[in-house]
């Protein structure tokens, strides 16, 4: 047994290594377990358990994204929350200012809502500053607004840092990945929504990265498809047939990728049976 009670055969960092991934992403929601006034303090118990995820990653020879997710407060008032937001990142990046080139920092997940493109270019520089006091070469995730989405990459100003990554998410056709999700209006609707690979279903995604890739060429920035995914009420042969599609699309154009997500709605891995989902294992690791 491990010190967090996982046993080895369980260990999902150890699976993921085994399966033969070379990154693991980690969404954490730092927000709720810190201080709500200054300075903020991040939780010792949070950050023992993200320790725990580091030193598992290292361990099994995993690149760790060490991401700040579902700041749900950075969304509703950006301006607001600025002060917070920065704070949380110098602690983090304090903490694991030590650690190897393998841990990588992602600085907010899928911005949306009031922080608009021109707000996050202005908040960006300022996070990346205050990681960049303590952490002066680590490889930093940034992406663009309106949820990480693709379309909005060109809106994303760069700061002048040789060390930055690029990432985007892709769910498109959103009423095939997120039929019968349950966080998302109407989406019962949209169940027995099927993705067969025809011609137009692929050039919609090839003229998407195609398009992607260029403005990263252009920007001389690696990008990263931190998420994509088709949620489990899909049917299982359209799910592994899209997914392979995107794997595809991402290798060929040297887009590294993290599939969204290990054991649940999405889930490569049944953590009810202790199995991997076959299909969908292949579809990612082909
Ligand atoms: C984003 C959201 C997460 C959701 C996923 C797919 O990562 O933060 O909650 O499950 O997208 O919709």
């Amino acid at each position: 047994m491990k010190a967090n009670g996982d046993c080895n055969s369980q260990n999902p960092i150890a699976l993921i290594a085994e399966a033969g991934f070379d990154n693991v992403r980690v969404p954490i929601r730092w927000s709720t377990h810190a201080q709500s006034t200054p300075p903020f303090q991040i939780e010792e118990k949070l950050f023992e358990r993200v320790d725990w995820v580091i030193e598992q990653a290292k361990a099994n020879g995993l690149v760790a994204v060490i991401n700040m997710h579902h700041y749900e407060e950075m969304m509703s008032d950006p301006t607001g929350h600025t002060e917070r937001f920065l704070a949380l990142w110098r602690q983090i990046a304090e903490r694991y200012k030590d650690e190897p080139e393998s841990v990588i920092f992602e600085l907010l997940n899928e911005p949306n809502g009031t922080l608009n493109a021109n707000l996050w270019n202005k908040i960006l520089p300022q996070a990346l500053a205050a990681v960049r006091e303590s952490n002066p070469t680590r490889a930093i995730i940034v992406g663009p607004v309106q949820w990480n989405s693709i379309g909005y990459l060109y809106t994303l100003q760069l700061p002048k840092d040789p060390n930055l990554i690029v990432t985007f998410h892709y769910y498109e056709p959103f009423q095939f990945t997120h039929q019968g999700a349950e966080w998302v209006n109407g989406a019962n609707a949209w169940m027995g929504t099927t993705w067969d690979g025809n011609a137009s279903q692929q050039a919609a995604i090839t003229t998407a990265f195609d398009t992607a890739a260029k403005w990263t060429a252009k920007n001389k920035r690696p990008l990263y498809m931190g998420e994509f995914g088709a949620y489990s009420k899909a049917d299982m042969a359209s799910r592994a047939l899209w997914t392979a599609f995107l794997a595809q699309a991402a290798k060929e154009r040297d887009i590294s990728f993290s599939y969204w997500e290990f054991g649940a709605g999405f889930g490569v891995y049944d953590r009810a049976a202790n199995r991997w989902n076959e299909e969908l294992l292949q579809a990612l690791l082909q």
